[in-house]
């Protein structure tokens, strides 16, 4: 009941400056300290709650937050404006048929770097204690790689599975194509899906317009793909990931999860 009448007073107070309602509340003078308190009990409560809808919130966003990867520690993350040289009849070096230097030119942009994360980064990652990590002989340290250089993978991986490059790495066994068929075809599941995921997530909102051609002597309108992005240093990202890539041998340590079966 108290709360209510503290909660009734903050209307009429409002209203005092243009109504004679003051005086309804104003006689009873002996009620009014009581009032003030209930009323700055109400306040601190909410700015309490406030205050811990904030932190959580802002907990919240950091838990789904790429940025927190203390890779960040070690270079600045610029951004450059770069125009997509993705024309329907350009010829980088990516998309050409399968050879020893096109899959040179994907291994290198960094697919096969890994790092080691200080252990005591564990939350500040989102990993789990349990998960592999380099063997304690060799100083320890989780064992990870950048998303943006498995994504790639991913890429590289499906390009090798189109119909023009199948037979290429299908009769070269390298890679995943070492495997046998079926376990090929989960990593191309895998892969297709992974890149869905990160294609809407970071769903990118630029627009495609259109340009005439005329090539044959009736102008038509083909999609204009060599607009201008807002592109993360990829080199700077790359050079980064090349000096700190970091191999060795891990092993199952006392405290780590392991699962029964493949997820
Ligand atoms: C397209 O090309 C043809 C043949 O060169 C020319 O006659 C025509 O004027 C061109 N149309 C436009 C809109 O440029």
């Amino acid at each position: 009941m108290e709360n209510l009448s503290a909660t009734e007073r903050l209307l009429p107070d409002n209203e005092a400056q243009s109504s004679d309602s003051t005086n309804a509340f104003q006689p009873n003078l002996y009620h009014k300290p009581r009032q003030s308190l209930s009323l700055y009990l109400i306040l601190s409560v909410l700015f309490v709650s406030l205050l811990l809808n904030t932190l959580f919130i802002l907990c919240t966003l950091r838990s789904y937050d790429i940025d927190r990867s203390p890779i960040l520690d070690s270079i600045r993350i610029s951004y450059k404006t770069v125009v997509f040289d993705a024309t329907l009849f350009g010829n980088s070096i990516y998309r050409q048929d399968a050879s020893e230097e096109v899959h040179n030119a994907w291994q290198d942009l960094g697919l096969l770097t890994t790092h080691i994360i200080p252990e005591e980064d564990v939350k500040r990652v989102g990993f789990s204690t349990g998960m592999v990590k380099r063997r304690a002989a060799d100083g320890g340290g989780f064992v990870a790689q950048m998303e943006v250089f498995h994504q790639l993978h991913c890429l590289d991986t499906l390009r090798q599975g189109l119909y023009y490059n199948y037979n290429y790495y299908h009769e070269n066994r390298q890679g995943v194509w070492g495997r046998s068929d079926a376990v090929v075809r989960k990593h191309m599941g895998h892969c297709l899906d992974l890149l869905r995921l990160q294609l809407q997530c970071t769903a990118d909102i630029g627009l495609i317009g259109l340009m005439w051609v005329n090539a044959t002597g009736t102008p038509v309108e083909i999609a204009k793909f060599t607009g201008e992005h807002q592109c993360r240093d990829f080199d700077a990202i790359r050079e980064w990931a090349f000096a700190n890539d970091v191999k060795g041998y891990i092993e199952v340590r006392e405290g780590d999860e392991v699962a029964d079966k493949f997820p």
